[in-house]
């Protein structure tokens, strides 16, 4: 029997993913010692599923199309920077998302919703849209802290900036390794009305 860890997601195009290598550079100038995310393996997150056995997927995918299906694309924008955790001990430093949240948050409800009546239980945490830059084992040193307070305060530069159009989301598999996760599409699914 063969497991997938598969997660959903919006999958980014190369201008964001530009904008994030250069956002991604700035950070890594100010943080030598985090290990900054590839933007190669960046995406939005929108539901976690775990293993899957083959049938569970399949199901999965058809709830992800028929979501998909029923919602409109919309347009979001590369947000400010957050941390998940405390301040000294943050576990998560990630890059938000602005523009269109209200169709995000309805097409990850309407994925949630779909999911629940396959008997995946919904996530007791609110959905809280972002794309992880990092993610940290150990409390930050003092200095270092403060870097993270003055990059987190700092205007961001124009070249980090982009806005994109979401208009599919994909069904994706999670492969750990040792060097790291590798996410690869299965399926994506289209937002209702983009022409095919
Ligand atoms: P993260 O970026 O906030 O860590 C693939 O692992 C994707 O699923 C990641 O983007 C990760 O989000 C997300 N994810 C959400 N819940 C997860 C969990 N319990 N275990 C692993 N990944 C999870």
């Amino acid at each position: 029997m063969t497991l997938t860890r598969t997660f959903i997601a919006v999958e980014l195009n190369d201008d964001v993913r530009g904008a994030l290598q250069r956002r991604i550079a700035r950070l890594q100038r100010r943080l030598p010692d985090v290990r900054l995310a590839d933007p190669a393996s960046l995406h939005l997150t929108l539901v976690f599923l775990g293993e899957l056995e083959d049938d569970q997927l399949s199901a999965v995918i058809d709830t992800a199309l028929n979501a998909a299906r029923a919602s409109r694309p919309f347009s979001l924008s590369l947000g400010e920077l957050g941390t998940f955790g405390s301040r000294r001990a943050p576990r998560v430093i990630w890059t938000g998302v602005t523009g269109e949240i209200a169709p995000l948050l309805a097409l990850q409800q309407r994925l949630a919703a779909g999911l629940e009546a396959l008997g995946f239980p919904r996530e007791e945490r609110p959905f809280s849209p972002h794309l992880t830059l990092a993610r940290l084992k150990q409390p930050l040193a003092p200095d270092i802290a403060g870097q993270l307070d003055a990059l987190q305060q700092a205007p961001i530069p124009h070249g980090e900036r982009a806005t994109f159009t979401v208009d599919e989301i994909a069904v994706m598999k999670s492969e750990l390794a040792r060097t790291g996760a590798r996410y690869t599409q299965l399926r994506a699914c289209p937002l209702g009305s983009r022409p095919r």
